[in-house]
């Protein structure tokens, strides 16, 4: 039996933390559909046409280890904005999402578009100085020369581009859960989901 969990949110909200620490606890199968936009991302800024690259992406490209730079992290958001992009990443994140045992996918439409019949849905956000704030400490900690300045304009820039698109633009799903993460400690942002996917299980079992 499948058993989709969509988590959407902007960057820095806490999907991804939220999202493996729900589907550990649920034994439920996660994918970080982030992940493919960065991977095309990357393929583009090293020369790649970005249609091409999301319809010939293979795993090893997901397995990149500089993904998780400011710089992918931004041409992902524009390469994501194109829908031929997007549209070629569809029926993996669909085949994932019905995967029997379960599934967690976390990323900015797939309530909205990849699953509006998802089980159960979760918007998670936090105040743009907070989603920044964290963002700034974890490019520290990686050896990442940066500025709060930078970051918080970064991640307004992207919140904006993803927000404004035309084609499966950031927001929440009318019958998702809102997580405001912006003063929850990752263990109350975490039990917060839990019990709102919790709610979700028991209203369809009634
Ligand atoms: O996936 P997303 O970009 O939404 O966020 P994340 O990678 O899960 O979280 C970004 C950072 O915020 C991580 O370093 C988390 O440990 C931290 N975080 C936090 O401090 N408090 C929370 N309630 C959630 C996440
Ligand atoms: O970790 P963080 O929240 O900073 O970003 P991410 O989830 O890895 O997503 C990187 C970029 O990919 C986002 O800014 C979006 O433009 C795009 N994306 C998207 O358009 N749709 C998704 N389902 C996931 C990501």
């Amino acid at each position: 039996m499948s058993f989709t969990i969509a988590i959407d949110g902007p960057a820095a909200a806490g999907k991804g933390t939220i999202s493996r620490a729900v589907a550990a606890h649920f034994g439920f199968a996660h994918l970080d559909t982030g992940l493919l936009y960065r991977a095309v991302g990357a393929r583009h800024l090293a020369g790649a046409e970005p249609v091409a690259a999301a319809t010939q992406l293979t795993a090893a490209d997901l397995e990149a280890d500089d993904l998780r730079t400011p710089e992918v992290a931004q041409a992902a958001s524009r390469v994501a904005a194109i829908g031929a992009v997007r549209a070629a990443l569809v029926d993996f994140q669909r085949a994932f999402a019905r995967r029997a045992g379960g599934a967690v996918l976390d990323g900015r439409d797939i309530g909205t578009v990849i699953c509006p019949e998802a089980e159960a849905k979760l918007f998670v956000t936090a105040s743009p100085e907070v989603r920044a704030e964290r963002r700034y400490r974890e490019l520290r900690e990686k050896g990442i020369e940066t500025d709060f300045a930078t970051v918080l304009a970064d991640t307004r820039e992207r919140d904006a581009r993803d927000m404004g698109r035309t084609d499966a633009p950031l927001r929440p799903a009318d019958d998702a859960v809102e997580i405001d993460t912006s003063h929850l400690s990752i263990d109350e942002a975490v039990a917060a989901a839990i019990a709102a996917v919790d709610q979700a299980m028991k209203e369809r079992t009634t």
